[in-house]
């Protein structure tokens, strides 16, 4: 460790120095995947063997890491994101774009693979269909991140785009130091280990991966309520399913919420469940309490569908605060 007058410099296991002001205590680490979208808007999504024309398309940061830590710096909160790029033009791309709104990017390392990249069909409705291909996400790992930045008042908000083995271990270390841990299942490839569930304070998904998780965990019941309750109870967490145009559903073992969408023209719903992980993380990690945190994260997720692609149209805390009167609070169901 090198200290520098007010700056704390941490080598991590791989090399990249982080430079933290001592001052900055209070701090989101994201670790997950960085990719760069390809957006190709469609009137309706193609059959097999189907050739459509899309009559443009848009290249846009996203990853599910990268959306999230966007969302959270958007909502206020101090963010640092951990991963792995390539050393190309995307790499780049990503990383400069999170810059320039702040986040934290010197724990980003690079990879010899290219940076992920991400084909996604967006129809008419506003639905999406996404290919990622990882690239250099396979490279990440946990040593990335140092123990010093392990503190209590920190969160460590991970997904599932990154090896599930690296993930896995750091949510160990971070529950063992006391950091709050919020896992986005997202997307589901592996069942998660019982000790994991256990050290885990935020299970999020959305009711697709809900039901995909359930069978792999081989539960009996595939409502979502009951799968919600069974990941709580298991787990003594607090699992919250997200709806999409349905609202949230909400369950830790002692109580259960609902709370209803904010009214939008959806455009373009990719990235809403980062958005709304990114917020509500942002949203604990600024003090303010479960249900508070959950309409924020809600209102959030709704604007961030208004426009063409993921990470561009993540909103600022202002624009939260002026949409939060537009949806009820969350209500015990
Ligand atoms: O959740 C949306 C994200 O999933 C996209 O930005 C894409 O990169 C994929 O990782």
């Amino acid at each position: 460790m090198h200290h520098k007058k007010n700056n704390l410099y941490l080598k991590c296991g791989c090399g990249c120095i982080f430079n933290f002001t001592r001052k900055i205590r209070i701090l989101i680490i994201v670790f997950g995947a960085l990719n760069v979208d390809m957006i190709m808007p469609l009137s309706h999504f193609p059959s097999v063997g189907e050739t459509l024309k899309s009559e443009h398309y848009i290249t846009r940061s996203g990853g599910k890491g990268s959306n999230q830590a966007m969302a959270a710096v958007r909502a206020g909160a101090k963010t640092a994101i951990v991963g792995k790029v390539g050393d190309d033009a995307f790499g780049r791309r990503s990383i400069n774009n999170l810059k320039s709104q702040s986040v934290l990017t010197t724990g980003i390392g690079i990879s010899d693979k290219p940076t992920g990249c991400a084909s996604i069909w967006i129809d008419s409705s506003g639905k999406n269909m996404v290919v990622v291909s990882s690239g250099a996400n396979l490279d990440a790992t946990e040593d990335q991140i140092p123990d010093e930045i392990l503190l209590e008042n920190n969160t460590v908000l991970v997904q599932m785009e990154v090896p599930c083995e690296e993930t896995f271990m750091l949510l160990r270390r971070a529950a063992e130091q006391g950091t709050r841990t919020i896992m986005n299942a997202s997307p589901v490839t592996v069942p998660i280990p019982d000790d994991i569930l256990q050290l885990l304070d935020y299970l999020i998904i959305n009711d697709l991966e809900a039901k995909q998780l359930a069978k792999l965990h081989k539960f009996k019941t595939n409502t979502l309520e009951k799968i919600a309750k069974e990941f709580a109870k298991r787990g003594q967490l607090t699992c919250i399913i997200t709806l999409g145009d349905k609202g949230v559903l909400a369950l830790s073992p002692r109580e259960e919420y609902m709370i209803a969408p904010l009214d939008v023209e959806v455009v373009d719903s990719t990235g809403a469940g980062d958005c709304f992980c990114g917020v509500f993380a942002a949203a604990l990690e600024k003090g303010y309490n479960f249900t508070s945190a959950l309409k924020r994260a809600v209102v959030a997720a709704g604007l961030s569908c208004e426009g063409l692609g993921a990470q561009a149209n993540m909103p600022f805390e202002e624009e939260i605060e002026e949409n939060l009167n537009h949806i009820s609070d969350p209500t015990k169901i």
